[in-house]
């Protein structure tokens, strides 16, 4: 194989590298801060089955259609977009340009804001190993000291965005492939650990019951929306990172398989993740609908309580910090691919030059919660869903019939019934639904 870092753009080393790293930037704080908070504030076992409905709907057929644009265009998103709709004229340009822009834009805006959550949780890493003071008033005051403290903030923002940098700077076969090898097979260690703890300690069945066993009672016209963004965010749609990463791979062969495992590793990461944390959330008679402060305020809370409990903290907050990281990572790695493959930016230049402007832009976030919350719904209530959107017609209807089924025709047995179910659902399903949630996201319903 030609993919050495020196000869060209360089590339994933092995399949279950490119495996790895796509489910290290698809698993990350949507997995494990906020599917179990939205989880537990629209009521468990029915929201998590429509979720699950949306990931087929829209995240499976969507995260092979940016594999496969990726893999065929070869390029950053912004050039594999354009090379492969070159032939169908204006929208082909219009769909470039738009899906491009948004990609540059949803990096830099998602990751900014993204760096100062994971700097909250590199904060209690701090504090689980004596590193930094937690407030003795407890765990609301302790949560409420930090991100009220912009400069603060903005220290661990700063780190969290030296380690991102750090392993992109080293590229993507020695720097993000070697990191994701190490951090997803850590990360599940972790999890796997936390699941033993809840499952002698107690509280799994209760939380097992609240996930898994619906009450179709609550649901509502806004939990489906909610939970169809979500697919979205869990999945790193609708920006380009799938179509950045897949262009690293080396052939058509196994971009079916390897979509299938990371929606499925994604899934069962989140999955699992909601079971500790309810779990946990249960045996301490604690309420599931905490919100946003469920990993912040109520989990530490608890960990006090617990036996055990400071160790429990701490690999909850690794396990926090090594799971943003692996997504920071091909957040920056969508506009440094850019930089590279367009402007011809060597990688270093490009991951510290653009690292260093997401850090200014984020600064704000640091020091206003607000604004924090501003980038947060800005990126995924419009910007990722209109990506996906287009990206979705893009797929479905300007991409040439080759490149489109080349994932399907390389499967043995031709995969010729998959690739007219895929394309009827992108065409058509996958774009009616997005046009749901971004409808929604305006406040039209
Ligand atoms: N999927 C990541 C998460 O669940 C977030 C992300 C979104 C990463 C978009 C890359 C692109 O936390």
């Amino acid at each position: 194989m030609s993919d050495g870092e020196s000869g060209g753009r360089g590339g994933f080393r092995t399949d279950l590298g490119f495996v790895l790293a796509a489910a290290g930037s698809a698993v990350g704080l949507g997995n494990i801060w906020k599917f179990p908070y939205i989880t537990g504030e629209y009521g468990g076992g029915a929201f998590v089955l429509i979720y699950l409905a949306c990931i087929a709907l829209v995240g499976l057929p969507l995260l092979y259609a940016e594999m496969i644009i990726g893999r065929r265009g070869g390029k950053d998103v912004l050039d594999s977009m354009s090379a492969l709709t070159a032939h169908a004229g204006t929208p082909g340009k219009l769909a470039t340009w738009g899906v491009g822009l948004l990609a540059v834009g949803s990096g830099l805006f998602i990751l900014s804001f993204y760096a100062v959550v994971a700097g909250w949780a590199v904060h209690f890493v701090a504090i689980s190993v004596g590193l930094a003071a937690a407030d003795a008033s407890g765990s609301e005051a302790t949560f409420t000291a930090l991100a009220g403290n912009g400069g603060l903030s903005a220290w661990w923002h700063t780190i969290f965005m030296g380690l991102v940098v750090f392993v992109v700077a080293g590229g993507v076969q020695s720097g993000i492939e070697r990191a994701c090898k190490i951090l997803m097979p850590a990360l599940m260690t972790i999890l796997l650990i936390l699941l033993a703890y809840v499952g002698i300690t107690g509280g799994l069945g209760a939380s097992l019951a609240f996930l898994f066993r619906p009450d179709f009672s609550k649901v509502s016209g806004e939990a489906i929306l909610e939970a169809l963004g979500h697919a979205f965010f869990t999945l790193s749609l609708g920006m380009g990172a799938m179509v950045t990463y897949g262009s690293y791979l080396q052939s058509d062969r196994h971009v079916v398989r390897d979509q299938l495992a990371v929606a499925f590793l994604d899934t069962a990461i989140a999955l699992v993740a909601g079971l500790v944390i309810f779990a946990v959330v249960f045996s301490m008679g604690a309420e599931p609908g905490a919100g946003p402060g469920l990993v912040f305020i109520t989990l530490p809370d608890l960990f006090a309580r617990i036996p055990g409990g400071a160790f429990v903290a701490l690999a909850f907050f690794v396990l926090l910090v090594v799971a943003a990281w692996s997504s920071g990572i091909s957040l920056l790695e969508v506009v440094v691919a850019l930089g590279i493959d367009r402007f011809g930016w060597s990688r270093r230049t490009a991951a510290i030059g653009i690292g260093v402007l997401i850090w200014a832009l984020g600064l704000p976030s640091a020091f206003s919660g607000e604004f924090l919350d501003f980038m947060d719904n800005l990126t995924t209530r419009y910007m990722l869903p209109i990506g996906g959107f287009l990206i979705a017609l893009s797929a479905g209807w300007l991409l040439g019939k080759e490149d489109r089924e080349a994932g399907f025709t390389a499967l043995p047995g031709g995969g010729a019934i998959l690739a007219v179910g895929w394309t009827f659902t992108i065409r058509f399903v996958t774009p009616a639904l997005v046009l749901l949630v971004i409808l929604n996201g305006l406040g039209l319903f």
